[in-house]
């Protein structure tokens, strides 16, 4: 038998999936103010009333998205013992919707089966809207639309949460009532809807703060009771995960991805019980993963930094200032055949680098004589740097300087 055949044997997992990032689990724990806010905003729909808009927001992995499919699932099995009381719910995730005209699809297609559903192109923006307004009346009753991710709505675009959140104002809706809840990672986004959108898409704020320990090791706690045998886990294993989640900004899915990946390892080594060695293990993998998705996120221009940078990092160049760097992003616009930008976007985009993690950013104080300025530096390995700017360095070249870290397969 050959070294790489798949055959069951020992594993330390009862329901891997429960640690997956779409599973809602039956009881949510640690949000418990959180969740009580939340739930009285949407009591009004369980008496057929005008629901509330509401605005969810709290950094990345903070119990946004999961604290909302639990309480509208709970929502929507607990209106069907009232036989007057029609609810519908549909979710989008507005990713990849950036304009009003594509939320509005979406919403409609959110709405409708498959087989009605509308293509992404060929309508005016005001036709968009008298189907919306056609669909919701037709359903009648109450309609609470999610927009989770709200903030990939590009500013001036956001139209369609005016038009939601003040349909029935407006006199657009007779038989629906909507509540609208938008949902959004980005904190200045508030700040940035025009003043009549915010008023009425924020009608009720909620806050999510981020994780402490004490909450990441209660939500792993409940997970891991699902996901894994009774004595799948040695005792510091989530203490352990916990901890470092909580470092991770608090991000609870930091902290799950640590268990599952150290169950997966410890499954690998044919182990039956994930140990805390599982979890270091597992640590190096989730950062670098979580990296590589950072640097896929970003854009043309921000990947011409980076590489400028790592082309810098294998000169022994590093740490820089950003008028070092400036002249080796303005070579590699000029290899890419993109205009370059000015040297104050450039110092900005740094410092956004370095709030995602990918770059230090470390203040020079040399007194009177040298003032204050900022050396910039890659945070991580640059051969992973490299690997996740493959698809930018394939199109432009190779640096001389990254020849040994670039593998062209
Ligand atoms: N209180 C909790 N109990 C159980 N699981 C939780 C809890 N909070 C978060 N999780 C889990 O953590 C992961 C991340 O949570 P979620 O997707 O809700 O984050 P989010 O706030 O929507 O983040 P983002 O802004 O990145 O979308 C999910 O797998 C979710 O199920
Ligand atoms: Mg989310």
């Amino acid at each position: 038998m050959s070294s790489h055949s798949f055959e069951r044997s020992i594993t330390p997992f009862e329901n891997r999936e429960a640690l997956l990032d779409d599973y809602t689990p039956d009881r949510f724990v640690g949000r418990d103010e959180e969740i009580d806010e939340y739930h009285e905003a949407l009591e009004p729909v369980i008496y057929g009333e005008q629901p509330n808009n509401v605005f969810l927001y709290g950094k990345a992995g903070v119990g946004k998205t999961a604290a909302t499919r639990y309480l509208l699932r709970n929502l929507e099995e607990d209106a069907e013992q009232y036989p007057d009381l029609s609810l519908t719910t549909a979710y989008i995730n507005c990713d990849g919707f950036e304009t009003s005209y594509r939320v509005g699809i979406a919403l409609l297609n959110a709405l409708r089966l498959s087989e009605n559903h509308i293509s992404e192109s060929g309508y005016s923006k005001s036709e968009i809207y008298t189907k919306l307004w056609r669909e919701l009346d037709d359903r009648g009753g109450i309609v609470l639309l999610v927009l989770d991710e709200v903030d990939h709505i590009h500013k001036g675009e956001d139209s369609v949460l005016y038009q939601l959140s003040r349909a029935r104002e407006n006199g657009n809706l007779k038989d629906a009532r909507v509540g609208v809840i938008g949902i959004s990672n980005d904190l200045t986004f508030r700040e940035r809807l025009s003043p009549k959108v915010r008023s009425s898409l924020c009608e009720r704020t909620i806050s999510f703060p981020h994780y402490n320990a004490n909450e990441l090791r209660e939500v792993l706690r409940q997970r891991a009771s699902v996901a894994f045998k009774d004595d799948g886990l040695t005792e510091d294993v989530i203490p352990k995960c916990a901890a470092l989640g909580a470092q991770a900004s608090g991000d609870a899915r930091h902290a799950l991805d640590l268990l599952l990946t150290a169950g997966d390892i410890a499954r690998g080594d044919d182990e039956e019980v994930v140990q805390e060695v599982h979890v270091e293990e597992a640590l190096a993998r989730v950062e670098r993963k979580e990296i590589e998705e950072g640097i896929s996120d970003l854009n043309d221009h921000e990947r011409y930094i980076l590489y400028a940078l790592a082309t810098l990092t294998a000169e022994d160049e590093t740490p820089v200032r950003s008028r070092e760097i400036y002249p080796r992003y303005q070579y590699i616009c000029s290899l890419a055949g993109h205009e370059k930008h000015t040297g104050r976007w450039l110092r900005d985009h740094l410092d956004e680098l370095g709030m995602l993690g990918i770059l230090s950013v470390t203040e020079q104080n040399k007194g009177r004589a040298g003032g204050k300025y900022l050396e910039y530096d890659l945070q991580q390995d640059l051969g992973l740097v490299v690997s996740a700017l493959k698809e930018t360095i394939d199109s432009i070249g190779v640096h001389e300087s990254l020849s040994d870290y670039y593998a062209d397969e």
